[in-house]
Order: structure tokens, then C-alpha cells, then sequence
């Protein structure tokens, strides 16, 4: 049932090219510049006139919805706040009928996560439910939703599920963005195209890039610490690598914005830390080429995430994971795959069993 791998969390890495394809699928139409969510058009009105939107997930889910908050700001020019389920039930948040919760939730069962919405609920908030775990409770309980389409995830890291609510969360901006008219045609066309190539990048990246993540994977793997550092864009992603790293090698990891650094973990920084930056092509890349340089100054060790053909990072990093050039609002979905991968090659270096790791649960159903 592992289709031939040693471990569920390689298979489902594996799969993503044909789970991002199967979560667009019959959604995206690239060609006719189209974009079909019958959960979105549901609450169509709700979405376009939202005071805010507040994105409501734990762990994995909630890194995504970080990646969220940057690109409906973006693209829709809406208020969007991230809140991590268990601190916003808990509090007393100020919730109005123009308020659209999107949960997002590869189980649908997240205890926190299904208490947070019932209360928004309660309070007027529409509740939309990204969800993997058809029928969960977290999709009954949303007025509307789109379910992403990554098949069962077994491994108890997340990693299938993490890029299908990227695809859904993006065909939701573009959606919104396009029938709020806050996306030119140019840009809207330009995404759809991307997106559209994700599966095949995806694709090249795990046939390409797999031995050399496994020699890095040796090379690093009795490092006691890791800072992953990303900006914009990427930054949701650094906390995404570092979270994989923790769960499945139980090596402490942190993930920091990229320009964050200088203001305390830059004193962590010795030639026995590895240092992994999300460094690709964007509009913030100068930046991060200097974040890079204080780190080697300080004798760090870098391994970069790196677009093909970008020599200035390839030049300054220890190690370099390649992924294709893709637009910047896109290029996450890309780039979380090679953390993914070093994540379960220091994970089996290390003997651990990857897809069960210590104290950890697949789905969170107690607070
Ligand atoms: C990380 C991981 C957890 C889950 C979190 C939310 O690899 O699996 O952090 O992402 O427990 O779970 P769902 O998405 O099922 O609500």
C-alpha cells in the first residue's frame, strides 16, 4: 500500500505532481482564462464585500493560510487576518456578519479548529471550509467550501495536503481577485498560466533534485539546530520547512523572516548552524542575497532554495536545491518540495520512524 516506497511521507512528497493536478483539476481552465469553484460563486456577494477575511487553521494548515494572507491581500485587496484556532476561540474576537472565515484543515476534525468556526458562526461570520477529509466535521459545519483533492494522507506529516491547499487557496484569490476586478487581465492570465504548470515543476523538481537533497540530507543530518529564513512570499514557507524538520528528525528548527533575523537569532550563528534560506527569484531576492551574505560572513553553512539559473545565490550557498523560475506569488508551492524532501532524508538518516513520529497525532480531535 506504500506503492513501492519505504515510507507513506515519501509517497505522498511523491504523488504531489498528480494531487495538485487533481486539486485543479476541473477548477482551472489556463486556456480560457477560467476559474470554476461553486463553493466561492455560493458566497459569492459575501466574499467581494468582506470587512475582512480570517483565515483560521493549526500547524501545517496555518502556514498555508500565512501564504493565504499575502496573496488575497495582494491580488484582492481585502483585510485578511491568520489566526491559529486555539488562541481564537479562546479569546473574544470581534466578529460581524461581513466577516468570512475560511478554515483550513486537512482532517476536518481539528478540535480547535471546529470550535473556532461553530463560534464565529454563532456570531454571523460565513464559514467557508477548506478541507481534504470529505464529509469531516469541519465541512459540515461551513455554509460553503471547496474540498482539495490529495487522497488520504497517512503520514503523519503533512506534506500532499499542504500544496493542495495552496492550489485551492489560489485558485480562491484569483477567483475573488478577478470577480472583485483587483487583478488585471495580464497578471490574472500570467497566474492561471503558472499555476497550471505547477504539477510538471513539481514533477522535475523530485526527478531532479532527489540525490542531491539525499547527499545534503547525509551531510547535515547530526546538526543539533536549523533557522530557515524566507521574506515575503517565502516567508510562510521557512516556518513550513522548519516545522517538517522538527516533526520528522527531531532536530530544533526555527523559521524566521528573513529580516528578523538581525534582531536576535543572528546570535545563534556559528559555523555549526545550518542555515536553509528560501532564496528564489522575487522582488525581495537583493535583499535576501545580503541576509545571505551576513550569515557566511558569520560562517554559517547555507543550503539554498534557489531558481534555476540564479548563479549570485548559487554562487554564495554551501548547498543549493533547484527549483524552475515560476512567478513569485506562485513560486511557494515550489519551494516548500525540496524541504519537504531534506526534512525525510534527515529523518532516515537519523533512523526515525518518518511517518509516525514521537507524541504526535494525525488528527488533533482533543484541545
Ligand atoms: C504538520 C501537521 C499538523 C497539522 C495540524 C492541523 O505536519 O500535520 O501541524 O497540520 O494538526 O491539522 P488539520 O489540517 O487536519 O486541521
Amino acid at each position: 500500500e506504500k506503492g513501492g516506497y519505504d515510507h507513506f511521507m515519501l509517497k505522498e512528497i511523491f504523488e504531489q505532481p498528480q494531487t495538485i493536478f487533481d486539486s485543479l483539476r476541473g477548477r482551472l481552465d489556463a486556456e480560457h482564462q477560467h476559474i470554476t469553484l461553486s463553493g466561492v460563486d455560493k458566497i459569492k456577494e459575501k466574499l467581494i464585500h468582506a470587512n475582512r477575511v480570517i483565515i483560521v487553521a493549526c500547524g501545517t494548515s496555518w502556514h498555508a493560510g500565512l501564504l493565504a494572507e499575502y496573496v488575497i491581500e495582494e491580488l484582492c485587496r481585502i483585510n485578511v487576518e491568520v489566526e491559529y484556532a486555539s488562541e481564537f476561540r479562546y479569546r473574544n474576537p470581534i466578529i460581524t456578519d461581513k466577516d468570512v472565515i475560511i478554515a483550513v484543515s486537512q482532517s476536518g476534525e481539528t478540535a480547535d479548529t471546529l470550535v473556532a468556526i461553530e463560534n464565529a458562526k454563532k456570531q454571523g461570520a460565513t464559514i467557508f471550509g477548506l478541507v481534504n477529509v470529505v464529509g469531516s466535521s469541519i465541512a459540515r459545519m461551513s455554509d460553503a467550501g471547496a474540498y482539495t483533492h490529495a487522497g488520504p494522507e497517512i503520514g503523519v506529516a503533512s506534506t500532499k495536503a499542504f500544496t493542495a491547499q495552496l492550489a485551492l487557496l489560489y485558485l480562491i484569490a484569483l477567483k475573488v481577485a478577478y470577480e472583485k476586478q483587483t487583478i488585471d487581465q495580464t497578471l490574472f492570465n500570467k497566474l492561471l498560466g503558472d499555476l497550471a504548470k505547477v504539477p510538471q515543476y513539481v514533477q522535475d523538481i523530485l526527478e531532479e533534485q532527489d540525490a542531491a537533497i539525499q547527499e545534503i540530507a547525509r551531510k547535515y543530518a547530526d546538526a543539533n539546530d536549523f533557522l530557515y529564513l524566507g521574506r515575503g512570499f517565502n516567508f510562510p514557507i521557512a516556518l513550513e520547512g522548519a516545522l517538517k524538520l522538527k516533526e520528522v528528525s527531531y532536530i530544533h528548527a526555527e523559521g524566521y523572516p528573513a529580516a528578523e533575523m538581525k534582531h536576535g537569532p543572528i546570535a545563534l550563528v556559528d559555523e555549526n548552524l545550518p542555515v536553509v534560506f528560501v532564496a528564489t527569484k522575487d522582488s525581495y531576492h537583493e535583499k535576501i542575497v545580503s541576509n545571505i551574505q551576513e550569515i557566511k560572513a558569520r560562517k554559517g553553512q547555507v543550503i539554498a532554495v534557489v531558481s534555476q539559473g540564479d548563479n549570485v545565490v548559487a554562487g554564495l550557498a554551501d548547498d543549493v536545491m533547484v527549483v524552475p523560475q515560476i512567478h513569485e506569488i506562485i513560486a511557494p508551492i515550489l519551494s516548500v518540495v525540496p524541504l519537504q524532501l531534506l526534512s525525510y532524508y534527515i529523518g532516515i538518516n537519523r533512523g526515525l520512524d518518518v511517518d509516525k513520529p514521537r507524541n504526535l497525532a494525525k488528527s488533533v480531535t482533543v484541545e
